[in-house]
């Protein structure tokens, strides 16, 4: 049975006095409990508030991106390690804002997960078609080319130690949700490319979905067989809707 998982993509948005007061109420609505695992991913400058006001709590944190290089001379980069000395324990990589707008390509993509990986903390990579890609009928195609460009630089049992996020591009920030079968046939569909190459991983991998998550939809959303748990944006600035959405898990 896999652990249903919320994680909050805070994108570029919080202060120090609106983070306090979104955490805060995190920290104490699952203090009330919650069977989710929630995990919130701030902006990098705020991570430090967020492992202060977070140690000692079942709530993780984790970064937005990081560098695939080490160390060095890479002017505004963030590396593996830094994010491990905050305590991080999660990193997503690939989100789609990352590939349309800054141009990370799916090779870049697999280093990230690479990096991330040798540093101890657990990848959620990100993966989901354009809506052109989809009328066209191209979502799978896309999908395993996104996801085998880390497949075959990591192989199949590093997969195992990391997390999927499909997010339809088309349902981010636009209030459109993949309907729960729309949602699941992807899922479906990535689960069995991982079991081509090993059954046991793809039955453990938590693949969450991502994109117009809000507390309405949720429940149905992560209903479904292959749907465990979401990457949530916009819904996740706030703690009531967050805490209702890591509720339906
Ligand atoms: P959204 O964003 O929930 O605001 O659609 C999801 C995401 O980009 O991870």
């Amino acid at each position: 049975m896999r652990q249903t998982l919320v994680a909050g993509n805070w994108k570029m948005n919080g202060s120090l006095d609106a983070n306090r007061q979104l955490l805060d109420g995190i920290k104490a609505g699952v203090a009330e409990g919650v069977s989710a695992k929630v995990v919130v991913c701030p902006p990098a400058i705020y991570i430090p508030q967020a492992a202060d006001m977070l140690t000692g709590s079942p709530v993780s944190w984790g970064g937005q991106n990081l560098s695939q290089e080490k160390a060095g001379a890479f002017t505004g980069e963030i590396s593996a390690d830094m994010l491990t000395d905050l305590k991080c324990e999660y990193v997503i990589v690939g989100h789609s804002e990352r590939r349309a707008l800054y141009g990370e390509t799916d090779a870049l993509i697999a280093e990230k997960f690479q990096a991330a990986q040798a540093a101890g903390l657990i990848p959620l990579l990100c993966v989901g078609e354009l809506l052109e890609e989809r009328e066209a009928g191209d979502t799978e195609a896309v999908v395993a080319r996104q996801l085998d460009a880390v497949l075959d630089k990591v192989g199949i049992a590093a997969m195992a130690a990391g997390i999927i996020a499909y997010e339809p591009v088309w349902a981010i920030g636009t209030g459109k949700t993949a309907t729960p079968q729309q949602a699941q046939d992807v899922h479906a569909f990535i689960r069995q490319r991982l079991a081509q190459s090993d059954a046991g991983v793809a039955e453990k991998v938590q693949i969450l979905y991502g994109g117009s998550v809000k507390p309405d939809n949720a429940a149905e959303l992560f209903a479904m067989a292959d749907i465990d748990g979401g990457l949530i944006g916009g819904a996740s600035l706030e703690a009531e809707s967050f805490l209702a959405i890591c509720r339906a898990g």
